[in-house]
Order: structure tokens, then C-alpha cells, then sequence
């Protein structure tokens, strides 16, 4: 037997000589202590050992048995040591290190423009309104003075959901939906987008726009050109005039077209109001008395001005920007460069 615990000591002295990490040193371990491992198969053999034997035997294994897991417990702590501090070393930061810097977004142009547009009329007293995208055909365009066979309604190819219910095409919805609900005076704003089955180099399948709409007791044409003064000189700058085209809107009677003087050349004519020396900005009108009628208010007491502008177009004028593309792309190296 001495000799059998002898030879199990010196394989454990040899097993555990290169051994390098405590997982590898944990399988050697199993290999002697485990349940089916070298000392306690020798245990197991007790069994046939003769009772007079047995004492001692049984001494002797334990003995070994003792002095193997000090042995592997003595290495598994050595082992351990080293290896918790090579982790600590590997999972150091060092904090004197420079932190990055995050990188900081930029508006959207178009956005800006509405924050610009909503601050401006906001200081006129306008509130905001947003209407919904998917619209009823009834508010999109028979309310707005434009039943199912007007030939007003090709001015806009429209991208129908089911037969009563479109993507709204204009954010004059919106205004049908404030005049059913309030009574004047109204004074609202809405921005929002739109979309058209229209998609080339100028037009896009959707886009966003800027509606504006006030009824109240005596408002005129004249209300509607103080009011458009003030927003030119605010969006494109102090020396900026405008002049209104008669035009023509379902839903406006009369209808006019708001031109405001080239800010580029100041009116002398150049590329960009191709030598007009005006440059088209919106659509406006004096809310027609059909549409005023059909949301309850009575237009013989009340009269009242819309307005509605694609912000696109603005966004574009305003910041020079010569494809409308980019505004739609998403390329962060345009977009960067604005900055509120
Ligand atoms: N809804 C018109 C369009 O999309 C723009 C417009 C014109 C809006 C005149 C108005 C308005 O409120 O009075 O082309």
C-alpha cells in the first residue's frame, strides 16, 4: 500500500509541475479527488483490505488524502494570485486619459424653418394646430370647396388609402378641422407634412408645408399683406417687399400668389428670381364663404385670410440651397452645416 500511495504522490508531483491556470489545476484535481478519482478508488478498495489492516490503512489514506488538497489548495491560491492580477492589469483604464468628445447634431433645415415660422407668428398671436396625415377625403377636399368631380383636384395627384380616406395632399385640412371645433376668433398655425404622387427633380412624394389661417369680425385683403410684410422682413431680411398675383384656390376667393422681392440682388434681377427680381414664396386668399358656411360660421360676420407655404421651398431660398434632394438624403455632411 505504502508503496501505491507513494507512486500516487509522485504522478500528483508531476501532473501539478507546468501546470499554468487554476481551471486546468481544477481537471488534475478531479483526476485524484474526484468521485471516481485515483485516492478514492484506493478508498473504495478498503473493502477488501483484511479488518486487522484496516487501521492503519486507513491512516495512511487519509493521511494522503490530507496532503493532496493542501498540496493542490497551496497552488490553486498561487494561481489565483496571478491571474487576478493579471486581469487587473489587463481591465485598467486610465483615467487621466483626454475623454472624446461627443459629436454634436444640427438641426434640419427644414426644421428650422418651422421653428423660425412658429416663433414669428407665434409673436403675432398665432397658436399651433397639427392636423392629422391620413385624412378623409371630406376634409381634404370637399370642405375645402373642391367636390369629388372639381377639376381643381388634379392640381393635386393624390395617393388615396380607400375611396374615402388619402394621405392629406394640403395642410388646409387642418384648417376645416379648427373651424368645426372653435368658434373665431381663430388665429392658427399648422405645420406638417404632405404627400403627392409627384416624384422628379423639383417634387418630392412628400414634403412639408406651413398653413396659416385667422377669422375673425372684419379681416381683410390688407390684414393678409400687413401680416405677409412682417413675415418676409423676418424670414429673408429687413429691405424685403411683397407683392400678391391674383391666382386661384378652391377654397380662397379672391386667391392670390405672394411674390416677395429678391433678397439676392434686391429686386435689380439675377439667377436665382431668374431675372424677375421677385421671387414666389406661397399661396393666400380670403377664406372663401362656402368653406366658412359648411364649418357653421357665418360669413357675413365673419371674414377671414389662409395662407399656406411649402417649407421646402423656403428652407431652400433661405439658405441657398440649389437641390431639394439634399434636404430629403440624409447625408449628415449637408446636414452639419446647419446650425440653429
Ligand atoms: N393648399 C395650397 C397648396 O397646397 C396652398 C394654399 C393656398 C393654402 C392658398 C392656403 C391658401 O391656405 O389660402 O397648394
Amino acid at each position: 500500500m505504502q508503496e501505491k500511495i507513494n507512486e500516487i504522490e509522485q504522478q500528483i508531483d508531476e501532473a501539478v509541475q507546468d501546470v499554468q491556470s487554476s481551471k486546468s489545476l481544477q481537471e488534475i484535481k478531479l483526476k485524484f479527488l474526484g468521485r471516481t478519482g485515483k485516492i478514492s478508488e484506493l478508498m473504495k478498495n478498503m473493502r477488501d483490505v483484511p479488518p486487522e489492516q484496516r487501521p492503519s490503512m486507513g491512516k495512511l489514506l487519509n493521511a494522503l488524502r490530507q496532503w493532496t488538497e493542501e498540496k493542490f489548495n497551496a497552488i490553486e491560491k498561487r494561481l489565483k494570485d496571478i491571474e487576478l492580477k493579471k486581469r487587473y492589469s489587463d481591465e485598467k483604464i486610465d483615467v487621466t486619459l483626454p475623454g472624446r468628445a461627443a459629436a454634436d447634431g444640427a438641426y434640419h433645415p427644414n426644421t428650422l424653418v418651422v421653428n423660425e415660422l412658429v416663433s414669428i407668428f407665434s409673436g403675432m398671436g398665432f397658436e399651433v394646430f397639427e392636423g392629422p396625415e391620413i385624412e378623409n377625403d371630406y376634409y381634404n377636399f370637399t370642405a375645402l370647396n373642391t367636390p369629388a368631380d372639381h377639376p381643381a383636384r388634379d392640381m393635386q395627384d393624390t395617393f388615396y388609402l380607400a375611396p374615402e380616406l388619402l394621405l392629406r395632399t394640403q395642410t388646409s385640412a387642418g384648417q376645416i378641422r379648427v373651424m368645426e371645433n372653435k368658434k373665431p376668433p381663430i388665429k392658427i398655425l399648422s405645420p406638417g407634412k404632405v404627400y403627392r404622387s409627384d416624384d422628379d427633380a423639383t417634387h418630392s412624394p412628400m414634403f412639408s408645408q406651413m398653413e396659416g389661417l385667422v377669422v375673425d369680425k372684419g379681416i381683410t385683403l390688407c390684414d393678409l399683406k400687413g401680416m405677409l410684410d412682417e413675415f418676409a422682413k423676418k424670414i429673408f431680411g429687413e429691405g424685403v417687399k411683397t407683392r400678391l398675383r391674383p391666382s386661384y384656390f378652391p377654397f380662397t376667393e379672391p386667391s392670390v400668389e405672394v411674390d416677395v422681392s429678391c433678397f439676392e440682388c434686391g429686386g435689380k434681377g439675377c439667377r436665382l428670381c431668374k431675372g424677375t427680381g421677385w421671387i414666389e414664396v406661397l399661396g393666400a386668399g380670403m377664406v372663401n364663404r362656402r368653406v366658412l358656411e359648411g364649418c357653421g360660421i357665418d360669413p357675413d360676420i365673419y371674414t377671414g385670410f389662409a395662407f399656406g407655404m411649402g417649407v421646402e421651398r423656403i428652407a431652400m431660398l433661405k439658405y441657398g440651397i440649389n437641390n431639394m434632394k439634399l434636404l430629403f438624403e440624409g447625408d449628415t455632411r449637408f446636414l452639419k452645416q446647419f446650425k440653429g
